[in-house]
Order: structure tokens, then sequence, then C-alpha cells
């Protein structure tokens, strides 16, 4: 088959169905109110993108709670106002058969204070420091208690919108990041220490989404498995053996975002294998796999799958390209990244999108 990625279903253990296997990776965007209310404008984009084809959308790092949130013009999904506006996501990407899924956040030592009603909160505390000019206060058990309580209900809600699933952020040193990381976590309770309690907020999560809704709500997790830049402490082989614990509380995929799916493993530079194989021959089998990472193309889409994903998420490609999927089984070009302001604008982002996406390297045209 040609295009395999773009044109072959996918059926979910749950029942539901994919059309294809490409889905829009979570990208922020700066388009939500300072109290995490979404706009028309980041709905409206995610609709473009369903009816641009993805198999799969997942939206933007999304806050279950007031407290947490990274960045200005975060969405959140913490009320009823919001609640409704992840039902006209819901009801838009039903109508092109894609599956919306929203990514449930809390920054955890990455809340920026200024956008959330917290300081930066951490398993044990951080004292002030260059990487963390904050620091990050220890969190007490009540504290632990009531966020796992804001992911659960942020899911609960996100079923009642009609979404499709959750994906539960565990990577890139967010709060849940933050519990497995034994460099950050060095509590001696039930939370910390050992593999089981370091991975237990996140455990209780899933195991508590999957207890309260029913069975055919897609519940998906994104790790970073690998260091990168200053953080660090994560440790690849532990992230493999939690992949298969998650695996055994039936988490319907895998989200690896590999900053770049074919390059070497960082532990094992002279691998023959590239990390995207690395990581599929060490994962149980069952665990449906979505790599991002540097898939631009639908030659990079189909190589990913022939080398062991289910699933290829794509993000700058789809910042300029919402209709990825149509054009490539249309056989027309891809506009490359950097983007000029005008397509940018064109295709609907807003200023303050634009500013933003412009603070990342490679994304905006001089
Ligand atoms: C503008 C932008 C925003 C992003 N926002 C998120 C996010 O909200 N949540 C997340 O897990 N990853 C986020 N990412 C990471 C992407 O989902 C993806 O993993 C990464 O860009 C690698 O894929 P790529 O090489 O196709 O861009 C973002 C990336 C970009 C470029």
């Amino acid at each position: 088959m040609t295009n395999f990625a773009a044109r072959q279903e996918f059926n979910f253990i749950n029942n539901k169905k994919m059309k294809n296997r490409i889905v829009l990776a979570p990208l922020t965007h700066n388009m939500s109110a300072d109290n995490g209310d979404l706009s028309k404008h980041e709905v409206d984009w995610l609709a473009q993108c369903a009816h641009g084809g993805f198999g799969m959308l997942i939206t933007a790092a999304t806050s279950v709670s007031p407290c947490g949130r990274s960045w200005q013009g975060q969405p959140g999904l913490f009320s009823d106002a919001q609640q409704a506006q992840f039902q006209i996501i819901a009801e838009n990407a039903k109508k092109s058969n894609t599956l919306a899924i929203v990514q449930l956040h809390h920054g955890g030592i990455r809340t920026e204070q200024q956008y959330s009603k917290n300081k930066p909160v951490a398993p044990t505390k951080v004292a002030k420091n260059k990487n963390t000019p904050a620091g990050a206060e220890g969190l007490n058990e009540g504290k632990i208690k009531a966020l796992i309580g804001n992911f659960v209900s942020s899911a609960e809600r996100a079923y009642h919108a009609g979404m499709a699933g959750v994906e539960i952020h565990a990577a890139f040193n967010f709060l849940l990041s933050n519990f497995s990381n034994p460099l950050l976590n060095k509590r001696t309770d039930q939370w910390g220490g050992s593999f089981e309690n370091r991975s237990r907020m996140l455990f209780t999560i899933v195991t508590q989404i999957r207890k309260n809704l029913p069975r055919d709500f897609i519940i998906g997790v994104r790790l970073s498995p690998e260091n990168y830049s200053h953080f660090k402490g994560i440790d690849i082989d532990e992230q493999i053996k939690l992949t298969n614990e998650l695996g055994k509380l039936n988490i319907d995929y895998i989200h690896m975002s590999l900053h770049d799916a074919f390059k070497k493993p960082n532990h094992v530079a002279s691998s023959s294998q590239s990390l995207l194989e690395w990581i599929k021959a060490r994962l149980t089998p069952n665990i449906p796999l979505i790599v991002a990472g540097k898939i631009s193309n639908i030659t990079d889409a189909d190589k990913a799958i022939a080398l062991g994903a289910d699933f290829v998420a794509i993000g700058t490609a789809a910042v300029g390209n919402p209709d990825w999927v149509n054009k490539v089984n249309a056989g027309e070009t891809l506009i490359a990244a950097p983007y000029s302001t005008t397509h940018l604008e064109n295709i609907g982002f807003t200023t303050a999108c634009i500013d933003y996406l412009r603070s990342i390297s490679g994304l905006v045209a001089a």
C-alpha cells in the first residue's frame, strides 16, 4: 500500500477505530484566555486539522486546575464553561471521523507562577537555583491526592464533553515526570523511593480514570524517555518498565516523544538500532505505540511504522499544514517550516500565537 501511514486503519482493543495512523501532536499555542477558557481560534484550528485528515488529534497541554499552569494562553479543563468548549472540539472531530484526545497537564516544577495560581511544586522541596529560579514547594500527601483528583475529574469532563479520550502528560519534566525522577523525588513515603512508589501517582490516576469511565474511553500516556537540556534524572530503562506496567493497567497507547525518532539512543550511541527500534524491542508487544520526533513527510511516517510504531505524531510539519494527511494522499507538496507569518495568519493563528511560535527555533521565518 502506498502512503500506508496515511491510509491504514487501526482498531483499538476497546473497539474505537482510527481511520489512519497519523496523529496531530499536542501543540501549545497561546490562544486561550488567562483563566484557561478556550478561544474560537483554537477550536477552529483543531477542526481544521480534523477536516485535514488526521486520524487522531491531541489538544495542547491542558491544565487540570487553575494551578500548575506553565504557559500564557494555556487551555484548561476544570470548569463547566471549558467542558462546553471541549464539547465543540469533540463534535467537530466526530464530523471528520477523527478521534479527539485532550492532553491533561500539570506543570509541577515547571509551573510558571505568573500564569498560575500557585508556585512551582515538586515531590520534594527544591531550593532556588539557576535552572529553577523560583524553586519549588514540596507537596504534602493531601495535595498529592487532590492533584490526582484534578486529573481524574478533568478526564470525566472530557468524557462528558464527548472527547474520545485523554492523554496523561508524564513527559518533559512536568509534574508526573517529576515524581518518576529520583533526583527530584526524595520522598520516603508511599509516593517516593522505589520505582513502584515513584510511579504510584501516575498509576493511581490511570486506574481511577479506568474505573470511573467506560472502557471505550481512550487513555494514553506521554513520556519523554531520554534526558534533554538541563533536565536530568530520567532513566530510559525505567521508562520502558513504566510503560510495560502501564500496559498492565490497560492503557490504550503509549506516546513516546523522542526529539528524533530515527537517531541512536543517547545511552548506546554505537547501537545498530534507532531509538524507535530500541524502544519497540523492549515494549510488551500489545501496547500501541505513538512516536513523535522529526517525522515530517509520508516517507518518514511510513519508515517509522516499518520500524515498529503503530502511529506517528506530526508536530512541526502540522503547524503549517493542518491538512497534512489530505495533502499527502493527494500527492501535494507540504509547506516546509519555517513558515511565513502570512501563511500562519491565513491558516488561523492569532498574533499572540505567532509570537509564541516565534520563540521556538525553526518555526517562523525571520
Ligand atoms: C509549538 C509547539 C508546541 C508544543 N506543545 C506541546 C504540548 O502542549 N504538549 C506536548 O506534550 N508536547 C508539545 N510539543 C512537542 C510536540 O508535541 C512534538 O513532540 C515535538 O514537536 C516533536 O515533533 P516534531 O519533530 O514533529 O515537531 C510542542 C511542540 C511545538 C513545536
